[in-house]
């Protein structure tokens, strides 16, 4: 039997983004990947600030895949860099405004100073209870499926749907209702594989550099409309 279908509600309780564009938004316009970068980090200020005003409980932002490894080191010197400076910058204010920040995905790679600036917001924060702000870092859904299934047998548990879902990087969280990638393109790059199995999925054009807080209403709006079924059959 699979597990209760959950209650669907027109507002999403966690909305995940695969925040994607950045590179081509700065080549449209004949500028380096880094400034697309950069203001990358300023559209996730304003949909954190957004989703945390329209009282989102749950806000993923896949940031930095396990693939992205594979990009020119150049690029990947430069990414670590920005994330190290926008902790640096955005803590107090995350702290202050009552957000609760964590990072999912494998750390081991990144350079112990910038692991020490992540656990470092995450204990800043680690008392607020408004927006639940989840940033996936060097993050696959196969790598989270391994690993839980890889704690579950050193825990000595059955492989089950509980289990897994017990021990997989965002077990304190509900699933996605609703995913929103920007950028035009329609798949789904190895983020939350397990999580996303029911979530309403939206795809944008929008490059990530200008998504803004009206794109995330629209979206709302769009999520509230849509009727989630969950294997059954519509109610009359
Ligand atoms: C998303 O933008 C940010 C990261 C993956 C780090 P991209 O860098 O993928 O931008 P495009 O897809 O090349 O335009
Ligand atoms: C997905 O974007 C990962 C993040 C947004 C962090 P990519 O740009 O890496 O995805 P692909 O390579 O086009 O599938
Ligand atoms: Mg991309």
């Amino acid at each position: 039997m699979p597990a209760p279908a959950p209650e669907a509600s027109t507002k999403p309780r966690h909305v995940a983004i695969i925040m994607d564009g950045n590179g081509r938004w700065a080549a449209a316009r004949g500028r380096p990947r880094a400034l697309g970068h950069r203001l990358g980090v300023q559209a996730a200020r304003r949909v954190v600030r957004a989703a945390s005003e329209r009282d989102v409980p749950v806000l993923s932002l896949f940031a930095f895949s396990q693939e992205n490894w594979r990009r020119p080191e150049r690029e990947v010197r430069m990414l670590i860099h920005l994330f190290g400076r926008t902790l640096r910058r955005e803590a107090e204010g995350l702290r202050s405004n009552n957000v609760r920040m964590r990072f999912i995905g494998s750390r081991e790679a990144f350079p112990a100073s910038l692991r020490r600036e992540m656990e470092g917001v995450e204990s800043l924060t680690a008392g607020n209870n408004g927006l639940q702000l989840l940033v996936a870092l060097g993050y696959g859904g196969q790598w989270d499926i391994c690993h839980a299934a890889e704690c579950a047998r050193r825990d000595g548990v059955p492989i089950d749907h509980e289990s897994l879902s017990e021990r997989l990087s965002t077990a304190d969280f509900p699933p996605p209702d609703l995913l929103i990638r920007t950028g035009g393109e329609y798949r789904i790059s190895n983020f939350m594989l397990w999580q996303l199995a029911y979530a309403e999925l939206r795809f944008v054009e929008t490059l990530w550099p200008d998504f803004d807080a009206d794109d995330l209403d629209q979206a709302l709006t769009w999520y509230a409309q849509r009727q989630r079924r969950f294997g059954m059959v519509a109610e009359a």
